[in-house]
């Protein structure tokens, strides 16, 4: 008897500036692992972004919400335009998002992989293999605050910074949970010197949970230390777990080491099913390079595979993963211009080595590890 065909329902959205291309290639790489590994998709195409909002004035329509919600994915490109002021889009529909879907965890990994040129010197793919985890909906990132006496010399900005039990408890024990799979080292990154109400909170989250995981070894570390530790001694970290700002900015440090923002990825985890995750690049839509294919899919696609792995396609999102590394280590050089081959024809390589089989299987995968603690999630255990 032939198996039922696993189908999955995913939601598409490209968005702005070099967004759909990058978005374009990575789905020609689900294309071939459709193929090659025996599921489908079932593919809407959402369109949000500065040309929807400058046409219909909407940025995150409740409708679209109850839409995306349906969907088991949503593969997401890049948002944010110059016709557009800077901050609405931004705020009006990712962190919109993050926050209306529960994307309680952003997750980024930096990891050197074999043959990708880094700016540090004497750096091997060895040394840098770690996990970020972000929490995603709150901390600075809340947007709330006020100003007094606008315009005035007198002018006062009250931005609060949120942080809850609720969200820190369960972006620590997501955390723990990973490295409990991986090497087994969580290390908070945070400012406890400084803010210190916020910090006690954490580190009351870090001993609390800890106390389930009693073989995951902790550590600590200021976020100003991490921004001198993580290029020069990445082997120190394993799984890094941070509030919401710290995480944003250090992702994009992180980012760098790894070969630059091209080949970052990330997934907005829901990681209790109260709705839909989203896996996008970490780059953002870099309208000066859009439509040049220019862009480096490299980030959509290690997306794509994290995403594969969140659906349970684990050796679809393996095969993405290995072959999104191995045509990145072949570039001379990892965006723009310089890069070799278009945006486009770069998706058809990894396609081509996703459909063949012909790249070397990556080692400790993270996409594999994710699939195992969703597991272990779903099941409670
Ligand atoms: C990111 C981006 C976003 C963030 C922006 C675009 C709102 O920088 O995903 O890291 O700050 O989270
Ligand atoms: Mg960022």
């Amino acid at each position: 008897m032939t198996e039922p065909q696993r189908t999955h329902s995913i939601a598409v959205l490209p968005g702005d500036g070099i967004g759909p291309e990058v978005t374009a290639a990575a789905l020609a790489v689900l294309d071939a692992a459709q193929e090659r590994f025996g599921f489908t998709t079932e593919r809407t195409d959402v369109p949000l972004g500065a040309d929807h909002y400058l046409s219909t004035g909407e940025l995150l329509p409740d409708a679209t919400v109850e839409e995306l919600r349906g969907h088991d994915a949503i593969l997401f490109g890049a948002i944010g335009s110059p016709t557009v002021t800077p901050g609405i889009l931004e705020r009006g529909i990712i962190l919109a998002l993050r926050r209306q879907m529960e994307q309680a965890i952003n997750l980024r990994p930096v990891r050197l992989y074999d043959g990708v040129p880094t700016p540090i010197a004497g750096l091997t793919p060895e040394r840098c293999d770690m996990v970020i985890v972000r929490e995603n909906t709150e901390g600075a990132y809340v947007a709330q605050g006020s100003t007094v006496h606008a315009g005035t010399s007198a002018q006062v900005a009250v931005q609060e910074s949120v942080n809850t039990w609720y969200a820190v408890e369960r972006a620590v024990d997501f955390a723990f949970r990973l490295a409990s799979v991986r090497r087994k080292k969580l290390t908070l990154c945070h400012k406890t010197n400084v803010l210190v109400e916020a910090g006690k909170l954490w580190t009351r989250a870090m001993e609390e949970v800890g106390a389930r995981y009693p073989d995951v070894e902790t550590d600590y570390v200021h976020v100003d230390a991490m921004c001198m530790h993580l290029p020069v001694n990445p082997e120190r970290f394993d799984v890094v777990v941070t509030d919401n700002l710290f995480g944003d900015i250090v992702t994009d440090l992180g980012a760098v080491v790894q070969g630059g923002l091209g080949v970052a990825a990330s997934g907005n985890l829901n990681i209790a099913g109260t709705g839909t995750s989203m896996f996008e690049p970490i780059h953002g839509s870099a309208p000066d390079i859009a439509g040049r294919g220019w862009a480096n899919p490299a980030g959509a696609c290690l997306s794509l595979s994290m995403m594969l792995g969140h659906l349970g396609e684990g050796e679809a999102a393996a095969a993405v993963e290995a072959a999104a590394a191995a045509v990145v280590a072949q570039l001379p050089a990892l965006a723009g211009a310089e890069m070799g081959a278009t945006t486009e024809e770069l998706g058809r390589r990894i396609a081509d080595l996703v459909r063949d089989g012909g790249a070397p299987a990556v080692e400790g995968s993270l996409m594999s590890q994710l699939a195992q603690v969703m597991a272990g999630l779903r099941d409670g255990s």
